[in-house]
């Protein structure tokens, strides 16, 4: 494998497991998006925004919250990846919902959105508060400015604690300022909008917990380490005998299984403001 690409601010990767990843977290975290986009006034018929598609599985959400008077535009630099969020929105049947692929920084964008929302994009952006400032010339007055990010100061933890879900905390929050994303993105974002120029956000603060042999968060979490092992390999934190992959979610599910306990998967923290009328 090549050097890491500095020039690419996406840490996980980009491969068809990746896209896989994804998917599965959407199952997990789709049903908090969903609520903190209507908390934050997502309704129907608005024309939202969406940066950072990956999958697409934030657009199929607000394609279901807009419905089919409304519009959504999603805005993707991995056209690998649209691929897979073009398929789904076929499938589904959609026709108000298109894709562009490229980088949200230079794009070509229209200036009258109702909305720009994104989850987990703003913590892979080396200047989020640039990144807002820019994207509020493409919202217009009284429009809603609404991103769900992560905070890893709670990585995915086993409750009771546990000693392999506290190994692979460690291997999941490798040390920030090496190319990765920002690990306290979430908590942030009262912050960024704040220095964006908006107002004071209102904040909330959702995380996956459950138990027992079919909670899906042990294959998310192993999906995740997998997704990661190339650039934590690369960075010489892990061997590949360390982290034994294919068993890696089995042995956290019977971890928790095992002591009768639960499952925390990470917190994600979401702010929504109003661009103000000029
Ligand atoms: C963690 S994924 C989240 C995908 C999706 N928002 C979701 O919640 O499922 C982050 C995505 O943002 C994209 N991305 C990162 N920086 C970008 C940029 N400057 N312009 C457009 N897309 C970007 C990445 O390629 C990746 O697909």
């Amino acid at each position: 494998m090549s050097a890491i690409d500095r020039s690419d601010t996406y840490a996980l990767g980009r491969s068809a497991a990746e896209t896989q990843r994804l998917i599965r977290q959407a199952q997990i975290y789709g049903p908090l998006t969903r609520q903190f986009f209507a908390a934050a006034g997502i309704t129907t018929g608005m024309k939202v925004l969406d940066v950072g598609s990956g999958a697409g599985d934030v657009a199929l959400l607000l394609a279901d919250l807009v419905g089919p008077r409304g519009t959504v535009i999603g805005v993707e630099m991995n056209p690998t990846i649209l691929d897979t969020a073009r398929a789904r929105v076929q499938t589904m049947g959609w026709t108000n919902v298109t894709f562009l692929a490229g980088d949200v920084r230079n794009i070509p964008l229209d200036d009258d959105f109702d909305a720009v929302v994104g989850r987990w994009v703003l913590m892979y952006l080396p200047d989020p508060v640039a990144v807002l400032q820019h994207l509020l010339r493409h919202v217009r007055p009284g429009g809603i400015v609404a991103f769900q990010e992560n905070d890893f100061t709670y990585p995915p933890m086993a409750l009771p604690p546990a000693r392999l879900h506290q190994q692979v905390q460690q291997w999941t929050t490798p040390p920030s300022g090496r190319g990765g994303p920002d690990q306290q993105m979430g908590s942030k974002l009262h912050q960024t909008y704040q220095a964006a120029g908006l107002p004071a956000p209102q904040l909330r603060l959702d995380a996956p917990i459950g138990g027992g042999p079919d909670w899906p968060g042990y294959a998310y979490v192993a999906d995740t380490v997998r997704s990661l092992l190339p650039m934590l390999q690369q960075m010489g934190l892990v061997t590949a005998e360390d982290v034994d992959i294919e068993t890696l979610a089995d042995r956290l599910r019977a971890e928790v299984v095992s002591q009768g306990g639960v499952q925390m998967l990470p917190i994600v923290i979401g702010a929504w403001a109003r661009k103000g009328v000029v």
